[in-house]
């Protein structure tokens, strides 16, 4: 174990005020009344009934009763970390953000690592994308960055989320399979929903099933804004960069992983810290100054594209450091409270339809999840920033606000917070030109669905396509609906003929309709698709 243990940051003194150490203290019922007996149930009579007056019994049952919260509907199984970030040099001339100024300034993060489908006891290393959600605690207020391993998505609406989520999560009528690509509604909402081809190709490769944690890169996804003091603006995607290098399993050793060891990424990333072997990520900007917006062949509001990093490098601008576990995994992993939508002074959003839609969801969400609209309050989500404004009571409301008055403008209390302009640190959304008509509509590029998956498919190496085709055949093989399958067949031969005649050959169904030049490797066989549904993870 790691004998320098780091230094208390003002979020681990923020969470001190909340630790409890119960070891041989007197045993208390939460009246605080010193309880004598923890081990009989208050009896009428040695062998008589239990008595209704025995409030202890009453009130650690009843406590008990009510410990569990719903997992989150998505994302569902992860484990959090806290650690720092720092910025290596003034990005003054980008953000007015704070925590992005000041090399020597330490900026308290919690991170979140998670899988998207499975529940929350479901195994760490199925084939799925995985959570990568941090939280800043800036002087400013938090900044999340609620970002994936994959630097695209699904859907290029927020709308069809619902859809998507209903079709990738276990099938309703037998809940099968758990934590698993392999089944029917999955791939038929793929291969009707076409705009999953890129990052589909994504899912299907190692990025997938990581090694580690500590070994996977991190995307914001989306297309955001960093805003400088003179109110200029760059549109920017945010990136993490694993300094131990990006590193994947390989499918056998994943499905076995999965059965002899299920927490086998958490328990990765709890030993490295305990060993004091912290985990570090480069934070990288890609940049794009407004007047480049329509340089592309892509849309750069479309979450289903990258940024070539050949056209728009990555800078490396910070480095974020994890070196602490939690002392307890509900209080602070599972009640953190990630949001898309907590942005800072400096940062700001872009019209992307899936962006504009999670900025809806989140809260939406875990106002039910964690009981109500105060759970700001509960101690991992609170901010070191001050908070003062007129919102008041609701569930679980730990606050004591003073005062008369809860309102403004008023003239009664000296009590009113009071808005404060921009040169004081209040937030100013940028002031982006809008006008349009009412359509639901987009640009013609979200229709091009198949280019970048193409690219994606072009820049792997031959081992690198093997283990594509292997993992197609593997997942699309365990669709009973033979329709479903020729479906996706037919959609990835418009991402390569080869990938997706391997794909039909694998599982038994005819070689794509429609395509493109055949490249590439080839794998041998179908006999993926013949193993057991208990390795289907
Ligand atoms: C979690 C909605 C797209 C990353 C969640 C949760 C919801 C949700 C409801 C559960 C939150 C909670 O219970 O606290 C949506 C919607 C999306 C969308 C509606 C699209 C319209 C994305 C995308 C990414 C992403 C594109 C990655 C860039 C995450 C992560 C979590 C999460 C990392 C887990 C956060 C944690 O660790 O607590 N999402 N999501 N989501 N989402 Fe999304």
């Amino acid at each position: 174990k790691n004998e320098q243990q780091p230094q208390k940051d003002v979020k681990d003194s923020q969470l001190e005020e909340f630790r409890v150490s119960d070891a041989g203290k007197p045993m208390t019922t939460n009246q605080g009344v010193r309880v004598s007996e923890d081990e009989h149930s208050l009896k009428a009579g040695e062998r008589g009934p239990t008595l209704m007056e025995d409030f202890h019994f009453r009130e650690k049952m009843t406590h008990f009763d009510h410990e569990r919260i719903p997992e989150r509907v998505v994302h569902a199984r992860g484990f959090g970390v806290h650690g720092y970030f720092q910025v290596y040099k003034p990005m003054t001339q980008y953000t007015k953000a704070k925590f992005l100024q000041d090399p020597s300034m330490k900026t308290p993060v919690f991170v979140r690592f998670s899988t998207v489908a499975g529940s929350r006891g479901s195994a760490d290393t199925v084939r799925d994308a995985r959570g990568f959600a941090t939280k800043f605690y800036t002087e400013d207020g938090n900044f999340d960055l609620v970002g994936n391993n994959i630097p695209v998505f699904f859907i290029q609406d927020a709308l069809k989320f619902p859809d998507l989520v209903h079709a990738f999560k276990p099938e309703p009528h037998n809940e099968i399979p758990q934590a698993s690509t392999a089944h029917d509604t999955h791939w038929d909402f793929v291969a009707n929903n076409t705009e999953s081809a890129h990052m589909v190709m994504w899912t299907m490769s190692d990025r997938a099933i990581p090694r580690s944690y500590r070994m996977m890169e991190g995307f914001g996804v989306h297309t955001f804004r960093l805003v400088n003091d003179k109110g200029e603006a760059h549109f920017v995607k945010f990136h993490w960069k694993p300094l131990l290098g990006v590193h994947s399993l390989v499918w056998d050793e994943a499905q076995k992983i999965a059965g002899k060891d299920p927490d086998f990424h958490r328990r990765d990333l709890w030993e490295a810290i305990e060993m004091g072997d912290y985990p570090e990520y480069e934070f990288g900007v890609q940049m794009i100054r407004e007047d480049e917006e329509f340089n592309f062949d892509f849309d750069i509001l479309d979450p289903t594209k990258i940024w070539p990093e050949e056209l728009i490098p990555v800078q490396r601008i910070g480095k974020m450091t994890l070196n602490r576990n939690v002392d307890n995994v509900f209080a602070e992993t599972e009640q953190a409270a990630f949001h898309v939508g907590n942005v800072v002074p400096g940062i700001d959003f872009s019209n992307d339809p899936l962006l504009q839609g999670r900025l809806f969801s989140y809260t939406d969400t875990q106002l039910i999840r964690l009981g109500g609209p105060n759970f700001h309050e509960i101690p991992i989500n609170r901010p070191v920033a001050e908070i003062h404004n007129n919102q008041r009571d609701g569930y679980h409301r730990m606050t004591i606000n003073r005062g008369q008055t809860s309102y403004h403008k008023n003239s009664l209390g000296n009590n009113d917070p009071r808005p404060v302009s921009e040169q004081e640190g209040g937030y100013t959304h940028y002031q982006e030109k809008v006008e349009g008509r009412k359509v639901r509509a987009r640009s013609d590029s979200f229709k091009d669905h198949y280019t970048q998956a193409k690219l994606f498919w072009n820049s792997m190496s031959d081992v690198e396509k093997q283990h594509i085709i292997k993992a197609f055949r593997f997942e699309v093989g365990k669709v009973k609906s033979k329709s479903v399958q020729q479906q996706v067949v037919d959609m990835f031969g418009n991402v390569d003929l080869m990938l997706a005649e391997q794909i039909a050959l694998g599982v038994g169904v005819n070689p794509p309709k429609a395509g493109e030049e055949a490249s590439g490797a080839t794998v041998a066989g179908g006999a993926e698709t013949q193993a057991s549904p208990a390795l289907s993870q």
